[in-house]
């Protein structure tokens, strides 16, 4: 019933109260009284026909897709796809979880695969025979890629008082190949990242992004911006969004993982993505809507996407959340973690999402997170070792949201503390600091985590 009751609260806490400062914390109270939607909110503010298009984007992320020629409105899925809907893999628009062993599929994460070498302005190479994705569903008559069976290895962690935490390490097999053999590949698994919030990322000046590379290296890091094709300009601007940085903004994102995941073109990817191996793929019934998803559909989950909001914090004036939060900070986590940017207007929500100060704790950096994190696979400037700084706002409500606790880009750590745990390179000095601390320090910056 919850999700029934989520829109109309929402509507007449808008209709009431338009233009006023209460419609935010309006929000954020409704955030508060049915958690798990909490990634599920736009930002405060928002008109009555801002709130229309962010519910008409919202109806196109949460859709269905079918095989053409039916469908209707929905017909486009394929021929080749992961997933057939975006919130199939971002529930709730939080994130996904890898399978827990080899039997299992992937529900709700991908794996990217490319060739050594550059493709098109710099993009990793796709495989000739099967693209930059594995993708493990067809169309009816067209066979899908193939799976990729994950499975776990077991090690341990010790930390300096002498407690020993497992971790566990993912192992890849690719399975019933349809297109032939893998083992030339790079690949890279990834799970699903929560959506909230990028609106907000989208609009940091890409001058804060590179003051703070430039002034990293004095604090022993060295984050650099990614550099990535922009489609809609023909351009290289900096990468923003994906694990690595590797896609330049949320329009583009959107429509990489139309195209990527659910097989449904846009305007900005007209054609199904088949290789010269692929005949059945080629073959394969088109939809009559072309492209699938047309500019109008497109610029309304754009707009959705762009306004969710970020949650509201939690428990900020518990002193153990305060001890928490200064020892992040001491223990340098906020250095590539930075917990306050300032944004200018979204350049094209500015009304909507006007200039403020957020709280992503991210730097949209690429970083060297050490050969244990390391996927092997370049993604444009990115190496194989490098991953943009996860946003840690809203991380404290993932078990709530999404009922796991899974984190990192395959979702390896099973918690707070094995994900900082993993984490080695230019945040190997953090990880020795946290480690360092006493057990109820360690508690406290976790608190700390949690309340984010
Ligand atoms: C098969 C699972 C899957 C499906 C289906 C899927 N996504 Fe994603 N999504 C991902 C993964 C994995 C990433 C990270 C991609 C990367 O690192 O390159 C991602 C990243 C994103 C991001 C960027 C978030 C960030 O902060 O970096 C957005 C926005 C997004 N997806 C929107 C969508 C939309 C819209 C759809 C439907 C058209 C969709 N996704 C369908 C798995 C999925
Ligand atoms: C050198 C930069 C850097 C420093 C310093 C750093 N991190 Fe990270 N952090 C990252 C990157 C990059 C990732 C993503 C890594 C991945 O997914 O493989 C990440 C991921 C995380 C995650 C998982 C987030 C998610 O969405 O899955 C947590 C939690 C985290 N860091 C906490 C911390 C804490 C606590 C500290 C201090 C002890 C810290 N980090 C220090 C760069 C850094």
């Amino acid at each position: 019933m919850r999700r029934g009751i989520f829109r109309p609260a929402a509507r007449v806490a808008s209709a009431v109260l338009i233009g006023s400062f209460l419609v935010g914390s309006l929000v954020s109270a409704s955030a508060e009284e049915f958690p798990r939607e909490a990634y599920s909110y736009p930002v405060a503010g928002l008109d009555a026909a801002a709130e229309d298009a962010f519910y008409r984007g919202r109806v196109e992320f949460m859709r269905s897709w079918s095989f053409p020629p039916g469908g209707g409105e929905a017909s486009g899925l394929g021929p080749l796809f992961n997933r057939i809907s975006c919130a199939a893999c971002h529930q709730k628009n939080g994130r996904g979880q890898p399978p827990s062993g080899p039997d299992e599929r992937m529900l709700s994460m991908l794996v990217r695969l490319s060739v050594p070498g550059d493709g098109p302005h710099g993009a990793p190479k796709p495989h000739p025979a099967y693209g930059g994705q594995l993708n493990e569903e067809g169309a009816p008559g067209v066979p899908g890629e193939g799976r990729a069976a994950l499975s776990w290895d077991a090690i341990t962690a010790t930390l300096a008082d002498g407690s020993i935490v497992a971790l566990r390490r993912p192992r890849i097999e690719f399975v019933g190949l349809a297109y032939g053999p893998l083992d030339d590949a790079l690949f890279s698994l990834r799970g699903a990242p929560a959506v909230f919030g990028d609106g907000l990322l989208e609009s940091v000046p890409i001058e804060t992004m590179k003051r703070i590379a430039a002034e990293q290296p004095a604090q022993g890091v060295h984050g650099v911006v990614n550099e990535v094709y922009d489609v809609i300009s023909g351009q290289m601007v900096p990468g923003r969004f994906g694990w690595k940085a590797n896609s330049p903004n949320l329009k583009q994102q959107i429509a990489e993982a139309f195209i990527g995941d659910l097989g449904v073109t846009t305007p900005l990817f007209p054609e199904d993505q088949c290789t010269e191996q692929q005949a059945a793929c080629r073959a394969a019934t088109k939809s009559k809507n072309r492209p699938e998803l047309d500019a109008i559909r497109l610029d309304d989950i754009d707009f959705f996407n762009a306004h969710l909001a970020p949650p509201p914090r939690r428990d900020t004036d518990n002193p153990q959340v305060t001890r928490g939060e200064t020892l992040f900070l001491a223990s340098g986590c906020g250095v590539c973690h930075v917990p306050s940017l300032k944004t200018e207007a979204h350049p094209k929500f500015s009304q909507t999402l006007p200039a403020q100060t957020i709280a992503p704790y991210t730097d949209l950096l690429l970083h060297d997170m050490g050969e244990a994190l390391a996927d092997g696979r370049p993604d444009f400037h990115a190496s194989g070792r490098q991953w943009r700084t996860a946003p840690l706002w809203g991380v404290g409500l993932v078990p709530i949201v999404n009922e796991h606790s899974l984190l990192l880009h395959d979702g390896r750590a099973r918690t707070l503390e094995e994900a900082i745990l993993w984490h080695g390179g230019e945040g190997e000095a953090a990880k020795a600091a946290y480690a360092a601390l006493k057990r109820d320090e360690r508690e406290a910056l976790i608190a700390f985590l949690r309340s984010l």
